[in-house]
C-alpha cells in the first residue's frame, strides 16, 4: 500500500473531520501517501483529487460538517460511473480508499469493489446510526445532544403555555435519534419508523392526561415516521380542539455543530484503524465499534442488515413518562 485515498459521501455528520484528519496523519506515520478526494463519489468520478499533507488536517478536529466536502452522486450509481471512478483512481495509482459515510455509500463501495476490485475500508458516518456491525457512528453522539438541546428549550415554553408539542427530528429510516432524545427530555411519547405508529395509543394517552390535568406534552417524531408529525399534528387538533398544539421540526441543524468529544475521540479510533487495515492488505471491511472496541466488519454484511430498534427502551419511554 502506497498511496491512499479517503472521501466523505452521502450526509455529513459531526465527527467526519476527525475522521479525516486519522486517516490522513496516520497514513502519512506509515510513509503512505494521502489523497483527499472532495464532494465524494460525485469528486471521485470529476477528478477532485489532490495529495494531502499533515498540516492541512491542523485545526479541524472541533469542526461540524467536512472538509472533504460531501454529496450524494446519481452517476456512481451506474456502472459507466462507477468504471469512470475506478479509472480516476488508476490514473492516480491509489492503492486503497477510505470511505466514511452511511448505508448509501457502502453499497456503492460493494459495488466499486465487485466490478474493479479496489481495496476499500468503510467508517460509518451518519447521524442517523442506521448501520450494522457497529454500535457507533460518526455524528450520532452530537446530533442527538444538539436535539435534546433543543427539545429541552422547547419545553421551556410548552411548559409556560401548557402546550403540546409535536417535535420532529431527523431519521429518515431509523428513529434513533428520536428514541434517544425522547429518553433524555421526558418525553411523552415516541413514534419511530421501525414501529407502525398506532394513532390510537397517543390519542388515548393524551385524552388520560387530559382528565388527570397534565397539560404539558412532548411527543418526538422520527422524520421517517409512517404517520408523520405532520398529520399527528392535525389529527391532535381535531380530536382536542380546546388544546394549544403546536409542530416544530428540528431539521439540518442536528446535522451541524461542534462534535462531541465522544464523536471526535471514536471517528479518530475509526480513522487509524482503517488505515492499519489496508496497510495490512484488509478490504471490503468496514471498520466499527463494538463493545467499545474497534471491530472490522465484511461491507457487504453490513449493507444488507439493518440495525434493530431495543423494545426495551420504547417500553422505558411509555413507563418513566406515565
Ligand atoms: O444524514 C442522514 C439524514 O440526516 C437523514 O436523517 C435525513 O433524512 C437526510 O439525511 C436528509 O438528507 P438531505 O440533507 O440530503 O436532505
Amino acid at each position: 500500500m502506497k498511496r491512499i485515498a479517503v472521501l466523505t459521501s452521502g450526509g455529513d455528520a459531526p465527527g467526519m473531520n476527525a475522521a479525516v484528519r486519522a486517516v490522513v496523519r496516520t497514513a502519512i506515520y506509515h510513509n503512505i501517501e494521502v489523497y483527499g478526494i472532495r464532494y465524494g463519489y460525485k469528486g471521485l468520478i470529476e477528478d477532485d483529487i489532490f495529495p494531502m499533507r499533515s498540516r492541512d488536517v491542523a485545526n479541524i478536529i472541533q469542526l461540524g460538517g467536512t472538509m472533504l466536502k460531501t454529496a450524494r452522486s446519481k452517476e456512481f450509481m451506474t456502472v459507466e460511473g462507477r468504471a469512470l471512478a475506478a479509472e480516476q483512481l488508476k490514473k492516480h495509482n491509489i492503492d486503497g480508499l477510505v470511505i466514511i459515510g452511511g448505508d448509501g455509500s457502502f453499497k456503492g463501495a460493494c459495488k466499486l469493489y465487485a466490478e474493479h476490485q479496489v481495496p476499500i475500508i468503510g467508517i460509518p458516518g451518519t447521524i442517523d446510526k442506521d448501520i450494522s456491525g457497529t454500535d457507533y457512528t460518526i455524528g450520532f453522539d452530537t446530533a442527538v445532544n444538539t436535539a435534546v438541546e433543543a427539545i429541552d428549550k422547547i419545553r421551556d415554553t410548552a411548559a409556560a403555555h401548557d402546550r403540546l408539542f409535536i417535535i420532529e427530528v431527523m431519521g429518515r429510516d431509523a428513529g434513533y435519534i428520536a428514541l434517544n432524545s425522547g429518553i433524555a427530555t421526558g418525553a411523552e411519547s415516541v413514534l419511530v419508523p421501525e414501529r407502525i405508529t398506532n394513532v390510537e395509543r397517543v390519542l388515548n394517552m393524551i385524552d388520560y392526561d387530559q382528565k388527570r390535568k397534565k397539560n404539558v406534552h412532548i411527543i418526538v417524531v422520527a422524520e421517517g415516521d409512517d404517520f408523520g408529525a405532520e398529520a399527528l399534528t392535525h389529527v391532535l387538533q381535531n380530536k382536542f380542539p380546546e388544546m394549544e398544539i403546536r409542530h416544530s421540526v428540528l431539521g439540518h441543524m442536528q446535522r451541524g455543530g461542534s462534535p462531541s468529544y465522544y464523536d471526535r475521540v471514536q471517528a479518530s479510533r475509526l480513522g487509524y484503524h482503517a488505515v492499519l487495515a489496508l496497510k495490512e492488505g484488509k478490504s471490503q471491511l468496514m471498520a466499527g465499534i463494538i463493545n467499545n472496541e474497534v471491530k472490522l466488519s465484511p461491507l457487504d454484511e453490513v449493507v444488507k442488515k439493518h440495525q434493530s430498534i431495543d423494545d426495551d427502551l420504547l417500553d422505558m419511554v411509555k413507563i418513566l413518562s406515565s
